[in-house]
């Protein structure tokens, strides 16, 4: 039986890729680069300082900043990313979450946050989840930030827990990538394609029930193999 699921934050507790998109963006245009949406989804999961060098790498200007400069464009960033999130409230928790933290809760299982994200504290705090976690992993304290495994293997030595008894759950490639090179369990939630290496996928937070986890674990045996989509 596992011992513990640890959450991504973004994209599957609750939906922030468009802030980030529209924080992003803005930062984006000042600097006379042209963000897609579809270039935002290799956004997702990755660290704010690396987002920024993807972004821009993308207009050709990877070289131009110093890091000061590279460090007021974050600041920008999230200070306008903050005041998009604080609009943010229970209403905003994706279908399902809130049942399955409690059902996890009465059966015993811990629970753990692995997010890329420094605003992770005050986004669940927003809402109402902050005490449904035992524990939250500091991004800031990390070495290597997703894909590298760090950030989950760090939820499960905080909890006490080894991997091998864990479920992570993300939306984005490279959280899933993050997660398989802990040796967990992944279940990826979205798409197919961007997901493919995900033990299993589902299409959206609300089939994942504890009765679905619980399915998952008992049928692991088929580990990276090919991935399984339930729905
Ligand atoms: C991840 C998001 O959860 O957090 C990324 O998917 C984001 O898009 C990253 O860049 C870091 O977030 P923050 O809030 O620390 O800038
Ligand atoms: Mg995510």
């Amino acid at each position: 039986m596992f011992q513990t699921v640890i959450f991504d934050l973004d994209g599957v507790i609750t939906d922030t890729a468009d802030f980030h998109f529209k924080a992003w963006q803005a930062l984006a245009k000042k600097l006379g680069i042209f963000l897609t949406e579809d270039f935002n989804e290799h956004l997702k999961g990755v660290d704010r300082t690396e987002s920024l060098r993807r972004i821009l790498s993308l207009g050709g200007l990877e070289n131009d900043f110093s890091k000061e400069e590279i460090a007021v464009f974050e600041k920008e960033k999230n200070d306008l990313y903050i005041t998009l999130i604080d609009q943010v409230n229970p209403k905003n928790i994706l279908p399902g979450i809130d049942q399955l933290l409690n059902d996890l809760r009465s059966n015993n299982i811990k629970i753990g946050l692995a997010s890329a994200s420094r605003n992770a504290p005050k986004l669940l705090r927003n809402l109402g989840l902050y005490n449904h976690f035992d524990t939250i992993v500091d991004p800031s304290t990390l070495k290597n930030g997703k894909p590298a495994p760090e950030t989950f293997e760090t939820a499960c030595q905080q909890l006490g827990v080894h991997s091998k008894y864990a479920i992570g759950i993300e939306d984005a490639y490279s959280g899933i990538q993050a997660i398989n090179d802990s040796k967990m369990l992944s279940i990826g939630i979205g798409d197919l394609q961007t997901l493919k290496d995900a033990d299993y996928i589902l299409n959206s937070t609300s089939q994942l029930t504890f009765d679905k986890l619980l399915e998952i674990w008992n049928d692991k045996k088929n580990k990276h193999t090919i991935p399984v989509k339930t729905d």
